[in-house]
């Protein structure tokens, strides 16, 4: 997006700060986050859903930051959790408990207990054994606890097949086939009330038919469910829209759900409660992470750039092959790129598969600053500390105005819960 992250006198900005200004002061890898981007990505949301009744819960995973979910809270947003540390960090920053639903394959009796404790709006049940669980639990408390159902619609999201969830053959969701049955079970169990039916396809889908093959399939199954007698109050449609990190064309987030809603429209569901679970699509394309050029390696065959970011701050190359790109932070290192030389951009960490880049046609020197796009998804959530490396810092910009978000892992912190011998 030109406007969040721009060459202004021939340097890189973000908003009104450039980038290399930012290096010096913190140090590199450095995540940078504009608040205008978020804005701007939640703001495609909202103007399609003008005049509708939706909700938008943020996926947490996606960008966990505290500040960030500070941000989206105040906006008005619900979360999307997974866990109870992802629901302790959504009440950290200012979450309303009411707005949160809670997804996952997996939830402990633990994680249950603390969310009926804090009273979510729903639980997000992936299976029959997972919904007795959640009505023990809730007996033990002598509560009802709100669920949707996550039905699986068996259609292909077109994605990487690690970031694909909506085929039979995936860990996720019940089968729709049995949806009807869990249904029923479920409106019959004491301590579980059902709210609604929620459906997850996939991530970084980049085309409208899924989703419209996906709606298709759970409003036929509300059909079912309601024609038993048990009524659903929402509609969840989980996440999954694709932001562009190369030459995707992505739907815009209005587009997409004005026919989404000219879908539910014709089937008499327009009205409906409708609920939303995206998380790249609002954070992907609001960061950069800048790394400075330790190395160049002229090889034979290719040239290495040995960067100072990793995998373990960037795992989407190494684990999913994803593309990032990656440009020099001064203009003129952008031009004339055909007969600049080709590197592949790489990691310090002792691995071949710790690459952020591949036969990128780049103009480098040593010590020059590289910054790497769509770096506000799935980049600092998924970090680790593998080879002991300390996690990135994090600053959040809004307009000329920066704000440490978070502060380089220390080499103590790093140890700290370690014991010796
Ligand atoms: N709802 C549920 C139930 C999910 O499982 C996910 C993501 C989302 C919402 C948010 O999906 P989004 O709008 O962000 O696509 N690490 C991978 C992506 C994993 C997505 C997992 N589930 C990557 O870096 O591509």
């Amino acid at each position: 997006g030109a406007p969040f992250f721009h060459f202004h006198d021939g340097a890189l900005h973000v908003e009104q700060v450039p980038v290399a200004a930012l290096a010096r002061e913190h140090g590199t890898p450095l995540f940078v986050y504009s608040q205008a981007a978020l804005s701007a990505a939640l703001a495609a949301y909202q103007a399609g859903f003008e005049g509708r009744n939706v909700s938008i819960h943020y996926a947490v995973k996606a960008n966990s930051n505290l500040s960030i979910l500070r941000f989206f809270a105040q906006q008005g947003c619900g979360f999307d959790i997974v866990s109870e540390g992802e629901l302790e960090r959504a009440l950290a920053a200012g979450a309303t408990p009411e707005k949160i639903v809670f997804s996952g394959v997996g939830k402990t009796r633990h994680e249950m207990r603390v969310a009926l404790g804090y009273q979510i709006g729903c639980f997000n049940i992936e299976s029959e054994a997972e919904l007795e669980v959640l009505n023990e639990v809730a007996q033990s408390l002598n509560v009802r606890a709100p669920i949707s159902l996550r039905v699986n619609p068996d259609v292909d999201a077109q994605t990487h097949p690690y970031i694909s969830t909506g085929l039979k053959n995936n860990k996720f969701g019940i089968a729709h086939e049995r949806a009807l049955a869990v249904f029923q079970r479920a409106a019959q169990l004491p301590h579980i009330a059902v709210k609604g039916i929620d459906c997850h396809i996939g991530s970084q889908i980049t085309t409208e038919a899924p989703y419209l093959d996906a709606l298709d399939r759970v409003l036929d199954l509300v059909d079912a469910v309601e024609a038993a007698g048990i009524p659903l109050s929402h509609i969840d449609c989980g996440g999954g829209l694709g932001i562009q990190y190369q030459d995707e064309k992505p739907p815009v987030a209005s587009d997409l759900w004005a026919k989404m809603f000219a879908r539910a429209d014709a089937r008499g569901y327009g009205e409906r409660h409708f609920m939303v679970e995206p998380g790249r699509s609002l954070v992907g394309n609001a960061g950069i992470c800048l790394t400075e050029v330790l190395y160049l390696k002229p090889g034979e065959e290719k040239h290495f750039c040995i960067v100072d970011a990793a995998m373990n701050d960037l795992p989407r190359p190494a684990m999913y092959q994803a593309y990032h790109t990656i440009t020099g932070v001064q203009e003129a290192a952008t031009q004339n790129l055909a007969s600049a030389p080709l590197y592949d951009v790489v990691g310090p960490v002792c691995e071949s598969g710790d690459w952020l880049g591949r036969d990128r046609h780049l103009h480098l020197q040593q010590g020059d600053l590289l910054a790497v796009y769509s770096a506000g998804a799935y980049s600092m959530s998924m970090a680790s500390n593998y080879n002991t490396r300390p996690r990135a810092v994090e600053l959040l910009v809004d307009g000329s105005h920066v704000r440490v978000v978070r502060q380089r892992d220390t080499l103590a912190q790093m140890m700290q819960a370690e014991q010796l011998l």
